[in-house]
């Protein structure tokens, strides 16, 4: 089967309290996008990329990423899930069922060739695939109501997992199960949940904690750091 990269970057990033959406701030003069596409690029043989932007964008243009005939670019939507199925609408034709689409957010430029390569080696015989996934470090505590939360009870950390990206899966099994989780007002974060909630249950590959998604304006320099020792 082909390997196919499909790399979300239509959101507008409100947490990051920025004009510029965070995928394109820049990190040592590169864009947050160039660097998440060329590193992915450049660490795995990928069949073609799709890159989801905004009906509004006006950045892609200036990107080094847009002279790359490697990749194109097509409208994202509303929410990730949107963005993520229009993209892989925009490959029919192209991709087929049987072929792997991978996942991988724009504003995670910090990943890391041996996490994207053990990704691949590891669920390559697979039938449903799976996603780069990070123990949980800290000690979690369930909240109760008050305007002071009180601790209800703390939770067994041992078997819970943070999501991360690249997320791997069938191309024809991946469009079915967002096609449904939209249909059905599924709360899809990322596209395992969607698996989850068509039956198929993907498989948790540890990757690097680093792994990190630009979320806050902290994590920009948080980057940038992890993106100089890797
Ligand atoms: N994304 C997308 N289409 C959307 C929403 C998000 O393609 N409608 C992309 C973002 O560009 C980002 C990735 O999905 O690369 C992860 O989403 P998130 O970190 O939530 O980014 P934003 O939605 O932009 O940020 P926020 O939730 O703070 O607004
Ligand atoms: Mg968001």
């Amino acid at each position: 089967p082909k390997y196919w990269l499909i790399v979300p970057a239509a959101g507008i990033g409100k947490r990051m309290q920025s004009d510029v959406p965070k995928q394109y701030l820049r990190l040592d003069n590169r864009f947050v996008l160039d660097i998440t596409l060329s590193r992915l690029l450049h660490n795995a043989d990928f069949s073609g990329c799709m890159v989801p932007l905004s009906a509004q964008d006006h950045w892609w243009l200036d990107t080094e990423s847009a002279a790359d005939d490697r990749i194109q670019t097509c409208t994202g939507g509303a929410e990730r899930a949107d963005s993520v199925l229009s993209a892989l609408h925009a490959l029919d034709g192209q991709a087929n069922d049987s072929d792997w689409v991978l996942v991988h957010d724009a504003a995670r430029p910090c990943i890391h060739r041996d996490d994207l390569s053990n990704l691949i080696d590891t669920l390559s015989g697979h039938p449903v695939g799976g996603l780069l996934a990070a123990p949980v470090a800290d000690t979690l505590k369930q909240a109760g109501g008050g305007v002071l939360p009180e601790v209800e009870t703390t939770i067994d950390r041992s078997r819970l997992w943070r999501a991360l990206t690249p997320q791997m899966f069938r191309f024809g099994q991946l469009k079915a199960a967002l096609e449904a989780s939209l249909t059905n007002g599924d709360p899809v974060t990322d596209e395992s949940s969607a698996m989850e909630f068509s039956g198929n249950m993907p498989v948790l590959v540890e990757g690097r904690p680093d792994n990190l998604k630009i979320t806050v304006p902290a994590d920009l320099a948080l980057a940038g750091f992890i993106l100089s020792r890797l």
